[in-house]
């Protein structure tokens, strides 16, 4: 009785005596803003970052280098005035430490000046866009760019036999971006461009494109559309028989989220992308990270998920390293730099840009155990984003 009191007594001391580093601030919790849609057109990858996160945290527990971690969670609808208003509620009345999430480039973009201003980090976990790191010396990146993808996926187009590509994608920045890097090298390669169709954001309808396309007769659609909604253009795409008629798609990886893939049907057989991840990567760390994402959401993860669980992984990573000093300036130096496995491959970020450098593959939707995949056939290792330069 007496020893289990005494023990009560003393493990705090002990506690305390084990975290050396930091001063007053230690038994304070560091909350985390996390902005991200859960309504709206992009709910579902709302979903993933918020499904990652929380799987993150119940496999390494909520406390890191003596902080309690404290996530907030808020819904923007991916409309970036309400991000803008969520970032500034965070900051001044929850007094958050970090802000992350950001489901499209224009959230992510509303928030970079009040992480500036409020000197805290802000982790982009999807957006795409390559200037989104330029906009605030605080932005750290765990997604990928849209050029990283698109000048593979022009490559390889261009000496594959792909001689007439029509294009479609989404009108807004990472589109552009899509479009712009795959046309460089696309073009360069001595690929033709036959169509070329920009679609809204919000409630777009491909129909009344996909059958101009057709008629267009080319040999490839090089589509980009965010995560989330490559589940309905592949809809439209069979229903306008687009497949039938011997049309490859090509792209970035988004189309063909792993989250969507499976409910897409044979219509997305043999669809070529170049991504950052698929769920059928093949190592131990992704096959466990697959198997515990299953078992707690009963659902299949995509590289939005893998965004947001890479995401928390570095802001536990830095917070350890700095001891659990949580100074924007401090988490951010000690995110630059740094290393580690994720899910989709060996990833680190670049101390010049704090943008993700990371492994691009090549990939074909194939049937696998009777689901639909991604299987990875070629890898381009260690890609910086090559969008911080004109195409
Ligand atoms: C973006 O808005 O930057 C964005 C969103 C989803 C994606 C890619 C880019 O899949």
């Amino acid at each position: 009785m007496l020893t289990k009191h005494l023990v009560r007594l003393i493990a705090p001391v002990f506690f305390l005596l084990g975290q050396p580093h930091f001063a007053g601030a230690a038994e304070e919790a560091l909350k985390i803003g996390l902005i991200i849609p859960l309504t709206g057109g992009q709910a579902s990858t709302g979903k993933q970052l918020a499904n990652a996160v929380k799987l993150y945290m119940s496999e390494n527990g909520d406390v890191v280098a003596g902080r309690k971690i404290e996530v907030i969670v808020r819904d923007d609808a991916a409309i970036p005035e309400n991000t803008k208003r969520i970032a500034q509620e965070l900051i001044v009345n929850d007094k958050v430490g970090i802000i992350a999430g950001f489901g499209i480039t224009p959230a992510a973009l509303a928030a970079a000046p009040l992480a500036t201003q409020a000197r805290i980090p802000e982790i982009v976990m999807l957006a795409g866009t390559s200037i989104i790191t330029e906009r605030s010396p605080y932005i750290v990146r765990t997604s990928f760019t849209l050029a990283q993808s698109s000048v593979i996926i022009g490559d390889w187009a261009a000496k594959n036999a792909i001689r007439k590509v029509a294009t479609l994608t989404t009108d807004y920045a990472p589109g552009n971006d899509a479009l712009q890097f795959f046309k460089a090298r696309f073009l360069a390669g001595g690929g033709e461009i036959v169509d070329e169709v920009k679609v809204p954001l919000v409630n777009p309808d491909f129909a009344p494109f996909l059958q101009r396309m057709k008629d267009a007769k080319p040999d490839a659609l090089y589509v980009f559309v965010p995560g989330g909604q490559g589940g309905n253009f592949m809809k439209q795409f069979s229903e306008r028989g687009l497949d039938k008629a011997g049309i490859k798609i090509i792209g970035p990886g988004d189309v063909m989220d792993d989250d969507l893939l499976n409910n897409m049907g044979d219509a997305a057989l043999g669809a070529v992308t170049a991504h950052m991840y698929s769920a059928a990567h093949k190592s131990p760390k992704n096959a466990a990270f697959v198997a515990a994402y299953r078992k707690m959401f009963a659902s299949r993860p995509g590289f939005v998920a893998v965004g947001g669980y890479d995401g928390i992984h570095l802001i536990y990573q830095a917070l350890k390293k700095t001891g659990g000093k949580s100074d924007g300036d401090a988490l951010v130096d000690a995110m630059k730099g740094m290393t580690w496995e994720s899910p989709r491959g060996p990833v680190s970020i670049d101390p010049a840009t704090r943008d993700i450098v990371q492994n691009i593959y090549i990939r074909k939707v194939e049937k696998v155990d009777g689901e639909l995949y991604n299987v990875e056939f070629k890898t381009f290792e260690a890609v910086k984003d090559p969008g911080k330069t004109s195409p």
